[in-house]
């Protein structure tokens, strides 16, 4: 029997990404993750996580422009968005709005991988524009087009407030979006996979990875880090909200990892820098030192360290985020890692069909219905 959770198990050989959780290491394709949230874009790590190396001048500026292209959604779904916007919770509009792309991609059913690469370049295109669309819709404010000289997260930015970010806002939005991109074998990515490996649509692939995101154990974890620092409203009664918390067993969300258990998850590490420096920016550190404090008293009490969703909380609400649109935002960038998971999945495919261990009762005696009396219901 394997560990609960699946915990350990190796279930892809990838060339995508890697974590040494003890040294507290995250390489994508070989590349450190402090060196590429340093020099990088995420355009330049898209290229990198498909192909496996970074892009030339030329590869880049070919993937910039279809990048922009792809930005712009279909009639259908500019139909839809009022209604997904009055009925459904972001999350939700994500996993309906990709589902319904699938139906008008200029490549249909081609399943071949040219077709399969254009259609990540297109999801991954397309999702910030969903997200916005439908936070101008909810707002009533119009909803704002492309901009299309503005690199992949400036421009969800200025999709979002109709304005131009700031230079520090629009590069820490884009190392966000790097820190977010890929991170082997989490919930999300490995129910792509699984889908992937029936030979389903990419498209399919990433709505049940958004599916598998909207959970607080996994990509939830941002927004309701963000609600706990805005119910705790203050430095001085962290420790007192802490400690309740725990002595109602509940888990603090935005801490613990399964693969960072001894050392800092290195993209909190990024992160909190981020946040600290937007905070000041925005002249509302409030938000930071609520963090930090936090941050102090669980590792101090239980030893837990935070993850990449704790310090995202506050970076995003600096940026002026909706505190909803923030797991929305981890798909945005997962994207990335979604896609190139399914690509190298079809790639070298085999059915992922693990076992299962029986621990139910065993040769039982079938009754007509009018004899049973229901206790015979295991436990
Ligand atoms: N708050 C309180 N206790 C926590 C905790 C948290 N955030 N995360 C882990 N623990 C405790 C567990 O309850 C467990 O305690 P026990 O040994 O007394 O039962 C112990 O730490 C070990 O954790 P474990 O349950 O093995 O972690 P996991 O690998 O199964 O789960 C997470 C990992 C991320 C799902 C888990 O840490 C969690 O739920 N965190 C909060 C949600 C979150 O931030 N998710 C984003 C992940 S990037």
């Amino acid at each position: 029997m394997t560990e609960k959770g699946l915990a350990d198990v190796v279930a892809a050989q990838t060339r995508i990404s890697d974590i040494d959780g003890k040294l507290g290491k995250l390489w994508y394709a070989g590349y450190s993750i402090d060196d590429l949230a340093e020099n990088s874009t995420f355009e330049e790590v898209f290229f990198l996580l498909h192909n496996n190396r970074l892009p030339t001048p030329a590869e880049l500026d070919e993937l910039t422009e279809q990048m922009v292209d792809y930005r712009e959604t279909t009639q259908f779904l500019t139909e839809l968005m009022p209604t997904l916007a009055e009925q459904t919770s972001p999350m939700s509009m994500l996993r309906t709005g990709i589902s319904a792309a699938s139906a008008y991609d200029p490549d249909g059913w081609d399943n071949s991988p040219e077709a399969v690469y254009r259609k990540a370049i297109r999801i991954t295109s397309l999702i910030p524009t969903l997200i916005a669309h439908y936070d101008r819709h909810r707002r009533d404010l119009p909803v704002v087009e492309p901009n299309q000289k503005l690199p992949h997260a400036a421009n969800f930015l200025y999709m979002l407030s109709g304005e131009e970010p700031t230079q520090e806002a629009a590069t820490g939005f884009d190392v966000l979006f790097i820190l977010y991109a890929d991170h082997t074998m989490n919930a999300s990515t490995f129910t792509a996979r699984v889908v992937a490996s029936t030979l389903a649509d990419i498209h399919s692939g990433v709505v049940a990875a958004i599916a598998a995101l909207k959970g607080p154990l996994h990509g939830g974890a941002n927004e309701l880090a963000m609600r706990m620092l805005e119910e705790i409203g203050s430095p001085d009664r962290v420790e007192r909200f802490v400690a309740d918390l725990f002595a109602r067993g509940e888990k603090i969300m935005g801490f613990g990892h399964r693969v960072y258990r001894t050392v800092d998850d290195p993209r909190a590490t990024i992160l909190k820098r981020l946040s600290k420096e937007m905070g000041e920016l925005a002249g509302e550190p409030i938000w930071y030192e609520i963090s930090e404090k936090v941050d102090e008293v669980v590792r101090r009490d239980k030893g837990l360290r935070p993850n990449v969703d704790f310090y995202a909380g506050s970076f995003l609400h600096y940026l002026g985020l909706a505190t909803d649109l923030f797991t929305p935002v981890f798909a945005a960038s997962r994207a990335a890692g979604w896609t190139a998971h399914i690509r190298e999945q079809y790639a070298d495919n085999r059915i992922i069909r693990p076992d299962s261990e029986y621990i139910g009762p065993r040769d039982r005696t079938y009754r007509p219905i009018e004899e049973r009396t229901g206790e015979e219901t295991p436990a």
